[in-house]
Protein backbone atom coordinates (compact mmCIF):
# COMPACT_ATOMS: atom_id res chain seq x y z
CA UNK A 1 0.00 0.00 0.00
CA UNK A 2 1.72 3.94 -0.59
CA UNK A 3 -0.24 6.28 1.45
CA UNK A 4 1.63 9.69 1.91
CA UNK A 5 4.56 8.61 0.05
CA UNK A 6 5.43 5.93 2.35
CA UNK A 7 5.13 1.58 1.58
CA UNK A 8 3.23 0.53 4.51
CA UNK A 9 1.43 -2.38 5.43
CA UNK A 10 -1.75 -2.28 7.85
CA UNK A 11 -4.12 -4.20 9.24
CA UNK A 12 -7.24 -4.59 11.55
CA UNK A 13 -8.00 -5.48 14.43
CA UNK A 14 -9.28 -5.86 17.78
CA UNK A 15 -9.59 -4.38 21.08
CA UNK A 16 -5.83 -5.33 21.54
CA UNK A 17 -3.30 -2.10 21.59
CA UNK A 18 -2.83 -0.46 18.62
CA UNK A 19 0.75 -0.81 17.21
CA UNK A 20 3.33 1.10 14.94
CA UNK A 21 5.81 -1.85 13.64
CA UNK A 22 9.05 -0.69 13.29
CA UNK A 23 11.81 -2.71 11.51
CA UNK A 24 15.81 -3.55 11.88
CA UNK A 25 18.22 -2.86 9.25
CA UNK A 26 17.32 -4.82 6.59
CA UNK A 27 13.41 -6.12 7.79
CA UNK A 28 10.93 -4.85 5.95
CA UNK A 29 6.90 -4.20 6.84
CA UNK A 30 5.72 -7.83 5.95
CA UNK A 31 8.22 -8.97 8.94
CA UNK A 32 6.75 -6.68 11.59
CA UNK A 33 3.06 -6.94 10.40
CA UNK A 34 3.49 -10.89 10.95
CA UNK A 35 5.36 -9.86 14.49
CA UNK A 36 2.59 -8.11 15.53
CA UNK A 37 0.02 -10.16 14.83
CA UNK A 38 2.18 -12.92 16.80
CA UNK A 39 2.73 -10.81 19.24
CA UNK A 40 -0.68 -9.28 20.32
CA UNK A 41 -3.46 -10.85 17.71
CA UNK A 42 -6.35 -8.33 19.13
CA UNK A 43 -4.18 -5.53 17.76
CA UNK A 44 -4.89 -3.05 14.83
CA UNK A 45 -1.07 -2.15 13.10
CA UNK A 46 0.53 -0.13 10.93
CA UNK A 47 4.15 -1.20 9.22
CA UNK A 48 5.72 1.40 7.38
CA UNK A 49 9.28 0.44 5.46
CA UNK A 50 12.10 2.75 6.37
CA UNK A 51 12.75 4.85 3.42
CA UNK A 52 16.71 4.86 3.64
CA UNK A 53 18.71 2.31 1.47
CA UNK A 54 21.70 1.04 3.01
CA UNK A 55 23.10 -1.73 0.37
CA UNK A 56 19.34 -2.37 -0.52
CA UNK A 57 18.64 -3.13 3.20
CA UNK A 58 15.62 -0.61 4.42
CA UNK A 59 16.27 1.87 7.83
CA UNK A 60 14.48 4.87 9.12
CA UNK A 61 17.63 7.16 9.05
CA UNK A 62 21.12 6.92 7.76
CA UNK A 63 24.24 6.09 9.61
CA UNK A 64 27.94 6.56 8.34
CA UNK A 65 30.37 4.27 7.09
CA UNK A 66 33.30 5.39 9.31
CA UNK A 67 30.89 5.41 12.55
CA UNK A 68 27.76 3.79 12.57
CA UNK A 69 26.70 5.33 15.51
CA UNK A 70 26.62 8.63 13.50
CA UNK A 71 23.16 9.19 12.21
CA UNK A 72 23.63 12.34 9.51
CA UNK A 73 19.76 12.75 9.01
CA UNK A 74 17.96 11.80 12.06
CA UNK A 75 16.15 14.32 12.80
CA UNK A 76 14.64 15.16 9.08
CA UNK A 77 14.08 11.11 9.43
CA UNK A 78 12.28 11.49 12.57
CA UNK A 79 9.95 14.46 11.70
CA UNK A 80 8.70 12.56 8.68
CA UNK A 81 8.39 9.26 10.20
CA UNK A 82 6.47 11.53 12.81
CA UNK A 83 3.68 12.69 9.51
CA UNK A 84 3.31 9.19 8.37
CA UNK A 85 2.38 8.73 12.05
CA UNK A 86 -0.17 11.47 11.76
CA UNK A 87 -2.03 10.53 9.00
CA UNK A 88 -1.76 6.90 8.99
CA UNK A 89 -3.17 6.89 12.73
CA UNK A 90 -6.49 8.50 11.43
CA UNK A 91 -6.74 6.71 8.06
CA UNK A 92 -6.82 3.91 9.74
CA UNK A 93 -9.43 4.38 11.85
CA UNK A 94 -6.73 4.55 15.34
CA UNK A 95 -7.44 8.31 15.73
CA UNK A 96 -7.56 8.88 19.61
CA UNK A 97 -6.34 5.51 20.36
CA UNK A 98 -2.90 4.82 22.34
CA UNK A 99 -0.76 3.51 20.05
CA UNK A 100 2.71 1.86 20.95
CA UNK A 101 5.58 1.54 18.87
CA UNK A 102 7.40 -2.36 18.76
CA UNK A 103 11.08 -1.81 17.35
CA UNK A 104 13.19 -3.70 16.56
CA UNK A 105 17.24 -2.58 16.62
CA UNK A 106 16.93 1.14 13.86
CA UNK A 107 13.18 0.29 14.50
CA UNK A 108 13.72 0.62 18.09
CA UNK A 109 15.81 3.39 17.81
CA UNK A 110 13.14 5.04 15.88
CA UNK A 111 11.28 4.53 18.02
CA UNK A 112 12.72 6.15 20.72
CA UNK A 113 13.34 9.42 17.84
CA UNK A 114 9.44 9.69 18.06
CA UNK A 115 9.74 10.01 21.79
CA UNK A 116 12.41 12.63 21.65
CA UNK A 117 11.04 15.15 19.19
CA UNK A 118 7.59 14.08 19.52
CA UNK A 119 6.85 13.17 23.02
CA UNK A 120 3.12 12.04 23.53
CA UNK A 121 2.44 11.09 19.85
CA UNK A 122 3.19 7.16 21.32
CA UNK A 123 1.88 6.12 24.37
CA UNK A 124 4.94 4.03 24.88
CA UNK A 125 6.47 1.02 22.88
CA UNK A 126 8.27 -1.96 22.80
CA UNK A 127 11.96 -1.33 22.18
CA UNK A 128 14.14 -4.28 21.00
CA UNK A 129 17.57 -3.87 21.41
CA UNK A 130 16.89 -0.02 21.45
CA UNK A 131 19.80 2.60 22.17
CA UNK A 132 19.75 6.73 22.70
CA UNK A 133 20.45 7.50 18.88
CA UNK A 134 20.63 11.44 19.44
CA UNK A 135 20.67 13.53 22.93
CA UNK A 136 17.72 14.37 24.93
CA UNK A 137 15.79 17.33 24.23
CA UNK A 138 16.03 19.80 27.08
CA UNK A 139 13.00 19.58 29.28
CA UNK A 140 11.68 16.28 27.56
CA UNK A 141 8.76 15.47 29.10
CA UNK A 142 7.82 11.67 28.98
CA UNK A 143 5.46 10.87 32.36
CA UNK A 144 2.70 8.62 31.41
CA UNK A 145 4.58 7.27 28.64
CA UNK A 146 5.16 3.12 29.29
CA UNK A 147 7.97 1.42 27.93
CA UNK A 148 9.71 -1.80 27.84
CA UNK A 149 13.43 -1.63 27.02
CA UNK A 150 14.83 -5.11 26.21
CA UNK A 151 18.42 -5.29 26.08
CA UNK A 152 21.09 -7.94 25.04
CA UNK A 153 23.71 -8.04 27.70
CA UNK A 154 26.54 -9.40 25.06
CA UNK A 155 24.87 -6.92 21.94
CA UNK A 156 28.21 -6.02 20.29
CA UNK A 157 25.84 -3.78 17.97
CA UNK A 158 24.25 -2.07 20.92
CA UNK A 159 26.71 -1.71 23.56
CA UNK A 160 25.49 -1.99 26.98
CA UNK A 161 26.05 1.67 28.19
CA UNK A 162 24.44 2.91 24.96
CA UNK A 163 21.26 1.47 26.05
CA UNK A 164 22.16 2.43 29.59
CA UNK A 165 21.77 6.15 28.51
CA UNK A 166 18.73 5.45 27.19
CA UNK A 167 17.41 4.51 30.48
CA UNK A 168 18.36 7.63 32.55
CA UNK A 169 17.17 9.75 29.73
CA UNK A 170 13.42 7.87 29.61
CA UNK A 171 13.21 7.79 33.36
CA UNK A 172 14.88 11.02 33.98
CA UNK A 173 11.31 12.66 31.47
CA UNK A 174 9.52 10.64 33.79
CA UNK A 175 8.84 7.87 31.16
CA UNK A 176 7.39 4.27 33.23
CA UNK A 177 10.40 2.09 32.35
CA UNK A 178 10.78 -1.49 32.10
CA UNK A 179 14.01 -3.01 31.49
CA UNK A 180 15.26 -6.84 30.42
CA UNK A 181 18.62 -7.97 29.84
CA UNK A 182 18.87 -11.26 28.14
CA UNK A 183 22.04 -12.93 28.57
CA UNK A 184 22.49 -12.49 24.75
CA UNK A 185 23.72 -11.27 21.46
CA UNK A 186 21.88 -8.54 19.42
CA UNK A 187 19.12 -11.66 18.17
CA UNK A 188 16.20 -11.28 19.82
CA UNK A 189 15.10 -14.82 22.10
CA UNK A 190 11.68 -16.64 22.77
CA UNK A 191 11.99 -15.05 26.15
CA UNK A 192 12.27 -11.20 24.80
CA UNK A 193 8.88 -11.72 22.20
CA UNK A 194 7.23 -13.82 25.52
CA UNK A 195 8.01 -10.59 27.53
CA UNK A 196 6.74 -8.16 24.62
CA UNK A 197 3.31 -10.32 24.22
CA UNK A 198 2.95 -9.98 28.03
CA UNK A 199 3.88 -6.35 28.27
CA UNK A 200 1.23 -5.62 25.05
CA UNK A 201 -1.36 -7.17 26.86
CA UNK A 202 -1.08 -5.26 29.78
CA UNK A 203 -1.09 -1.62 28.74
CA UNK A 204 -4.16 0.16 28.18
CA UNK A 205 -5.49 0.13 24.95
C1 LIG B 1 21.03 1.94 14.27
O1 LIG B 1 21.67 2.25 13.28
O2 LIG B 1 19.89 2.33 14.51
C2 LIG B 1 21.69 1.01 15.20
O3 LIG B 1 23.05 0.95 14.97
C3 LIG B 1 21.04 -0.33 15.14
C4 LIG B 1 21.21 -0.99 13.80
O4 LIG B 1 20.48 -0.69 12.89
O5 LIG B 1 22.08 -1.85 13.67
Amino acid sequence: MSATGWRYLSEEGGDGPALLMLHGTGGDERDMAGLGRSLSPGSPLVAPRGPVSEGGMARFFSRTAADPFTFPDFDERIDALAGFVREAVPAHGLGGRPLYAVGYSNGANAAVGLMLRHPGLLAGGVLLRPMLPAPAPAGLHLAGTRVLVAAGEADTMIPPPRVRDLLDVLRAAGADVEERWERTGHGLTREDLAAAAGWLAGVPA
